[in-house]
């Protein structure tokens, strides 16, 4: 029997569909690329703007016709959307199979038995045969739910309060998923480094997870500026394994606008932060998440935003559009009218972009190492994203030379082994996506970090 899944949302999001995967194939299931070979979809849904949640039940409509094409098959809808408008999901689509909200998933494997018909008891040994999750880079989810409640933000009420996972089960899932063969481990929470567990704060995990034998690169998203402490920064600048790469969101440049959105932070902290990570890590990049046409944000409040934007130079960053959630604590405040949030979006993204390209554009001739993923594209330490041109011809030529690399990356393949990593010279840089050449030289340094 096969499975499809789709996936709506942010990295939790995939981290979970991950999840759920894992718990479909411990239960003989096969995951498809292919909707038509499958007889159970799963549709993974988000609420945190209202276009995602429009675009999931749009999808979800259309299945109807999917499920009648052959008996047996099954629609399951997960995620934050489900969680916020369950009664309404089984109104409209009454031919669903399963609803699972998010406060759910780690309830999924019982809900898994119920809807495959399984009784749970005497089969559950054969649950513990290990899946197959061969990713280079793996999501490890540290910590779920939200203990703020930004006044924008529907996702503490779809996902609760936070709940830390032990250090002991974290731990336990960075082993499996460098066992399934990743080299490179995301830790995963909504204010991931607001963790703690017994005496264990978030840097010390940090520091245990980069310890952890196998493991080459460890990231983390999305930290709290809050919590961006000193103990922490102190960790990304002196443990080797930690990237220097950061996605920190500031949602606003003016400290009315934080004060409003309840950040717990003004914008002279998030600087002074900023600063003590270029000081401390080394060529970091930093990357961010902005809100325009919040409801009050004036024209000098947005210019604030401009200016924050300008002063940190990110590197890159993601521009969105404030979209009303009911039920928010903002939710009752007048909304701009649309043409003004469209105008700020765009003169926002075109400055991101901006500084985006002249800064990627400095990297050309630079070397990196570069973990490769898949199809010789990877990603650099500061997480650019990297074709490596090339490639084919190279890593056959060095698999004459290295034994190791020639076994892991299979006769059939012409590409460079996935979980390599390899020293690329930046080529191009004009698009998101890099591109790069293998560098072979004997170059001992790179000069970019
Ligand atoms: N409207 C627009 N953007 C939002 N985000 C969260 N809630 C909203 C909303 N109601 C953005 C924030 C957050 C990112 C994941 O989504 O910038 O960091
Ligand atoms: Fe939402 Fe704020 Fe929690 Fe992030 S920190 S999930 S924006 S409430």
């Amino acid at each position: 029997m096969k499975f499809f899944v789709r996936t709506y949302g942010c990295q939790m999001n995939v981290a979970d569909s991950n999840e759920m995967s894992r718990h479909l194939k411990a239960r003989g299931l096969v995951e498809t690329q292919d909707p038509d070979e499958a007889s159970v979809i799963l549709v993974n849904t988000c609420t945190v703007r209202q276009h995602a949640e429009d675009r999931a039940f749009s999808e979800i409509g259309r299945l109807r016709r999917w499920k009648a094409k052959r008996a047996g098959r099954k629609v399951v809808v997960t995620g934050c959307a489900a969680e916020r408008t369950k009664e309404y999901l089984q109104d409209r689509f009454p031919f669903l199979d399963l609803i699972a909200g998010a406060k759910s998933i780690e309830n999924f494997g019982h809900m898994a038995d119920q809807l495959l018909d399984r009784r749970e008891t005497d089969e559950e040994l054969d649950y513990a045969v290990p899946s197959i999750d061969d990713k280079v880079a793996a999501f490890v989810t540290i910590m779920r739910g939200c203990n703020y409640s930004c006044t924008y933000c529907i996702v503490p009420y779809v996902r609760g309060r936070e709940i830390y996972h032990s250090t002991e089960q974290i731990l336990g899932e960075v082993r499996d998923r460098v066992s399934e063969g990743a080299r490179e481990i995301t830790l995963l929470g909504q204010t991931v480094n607001s963790y703690r567990h017994n005496q264990y704060r978030f840097g010390d995990l940090l520091r245990a997870v980069a310890a952890s034998e196998g493991v080459d690169r460890v990231r983390f998203i999305s930290p709290h500026p809050y919590y961006m402490t000193d103990r922490v920064i102190e960790v990304m600048a002196t443990v080797p394994q930690v990237c220097e790469s950061l996605h920190l969101p500031v949602q606003s440049g003016s400290n009315t606008m934080l004060k409003a959105m309840a950040r717990n932070y003004t914008r002279e902290q998030y600087l002074a932060r900023v600063e003590n990570m270029r000081q401390a890590i080394w060529g970091m990049t930093l990357s961010t998440d902005i809100i325009v046409g919040f409801p009050g944000e004036t024209e000098d409040d947005f210019r604030q935003t401009l200016s924050l934007i300008e002063q940190v130079q990110f590197d890159w960053g993601f521009i969105f559009k404030y979209s009303t959630r009911e039920g928010t604590p903002a939710a009752h405040l007048e909304c701009h009218p649309e043409a003004l949030i469209e105008e700020r979006h765009q003169r926002c993204l075109e400055l991101v972009d901006r500084i985006a390209l002249a800064k990627r554009s400095k990297l050309v001739g630079t070397i990196h190492e570069v973990l490769v993923e898949q199809d010789n594209f990877g990603r650099t330490r500061t997480n650019y994203k990297v074709r490596i041109n090339g490639g084919e011809a190279q890593a056959r030529q060095g698999a004459g030379l290295n034994g190791e690399a020639q076994a892991r990356q299979g006769a059939a393949s012409s590409n460079i082994a996935p979980g390599e990593i390899v020293r690329v010279r930046i080529t191009n840089a004009q698009r998101a996506t890099l591109e790069g050449e293998l560098e072979n030289g004997n170059i001992t340094f790179e000069n970019f970090r």
